[in-house]
């Protein structure tokens, strides 16, 4: 442990017998990189929306590592897990939808995170399934549906960075998003 120095220079933090930035000596940790574990731990109190990625096939697995990439033109990411079944899809077919999941779709997050022990065509038996531009299954009640072609797939240690060209807007639902935090569905 090496001694620190840490100036304070809130009146808030300093009592009033003290001047301000008054030197406070205290101790530092050493700054290690996180243990996996400890990583997952840290990333469960980020509140993520929960999508359900979609191609042709049809395949689709439940994925929060969504992002916005670009508007000009408009474009998307998500991060697949390497052996994933959907990103073999996605590969063969160079498509795919991203459909934000609404408040109250927690069951069919569960399905398509393969917890109801179904793959492939069978997460799609329910009813509510359209298609856009591209083919790849638009759930019609999703807050909203990216219907993408996909431009590229890069390299990530255990995941792959999946990026799309978004060519269509589709999703009626309303309201409130499902949310994923502390490993736990919530509608916000
Ligand atoms: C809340 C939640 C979020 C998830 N997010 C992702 C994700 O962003 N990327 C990913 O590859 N897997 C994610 N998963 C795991 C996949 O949904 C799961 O492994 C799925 O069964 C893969 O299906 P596939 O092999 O048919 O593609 C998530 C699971 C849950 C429950």
């Amino acid at each position: 442990m090496q001694p620190f120095t840490l100036y304070i220079d809130s009146p808030g933090h300093v009592p009033q017998s003290r001047a301000m930035n008054k030197i406070v000596e205290a101790e530092r940790s050493p700054v290690l990189p996180p243990a996996a574990q400890t990583f997952r731990d840290a990333m469960a109190r980020v509140a993520s929306a929960v999508h359900i990625v979609t191609t042709t096939g049809p395949a689709g697995l439940t994925a929060t590592a969504v992002a916005s990439v670009s508007d000009e033109p408009p474009m998307v990411l998500v991060c697949v897990e390497a052996g994933s079944r959907t990103l073999a899809a996605i590969r063969a077919s160079g498509v795919f939808c991203v459909n934000t999941l609404p408040g109250g779709f927690e069951e069919m997050a569960q399905l398509f995170a393969g917890r109801r022990g179904l793959d492939g065509e069978a997460r799609f038996a329910a009813p509510g399934w359209t298609t856009l531009a591209t083919g790849a299954p638009v759930l019609a009640g999703a807050l909203v549906a990216f219907d993408c072609r996909l431009t590229a797939i890069h390299e990530a240690a255990t995941h792959r960075i999946v990026v799309g060209e978004v060519v269509g807007l589709g999703g009626a639902g309303r309201g409130d998003g499902l949310i994923y935090r502390d490993r736990r569905f919530e509608t916000a």
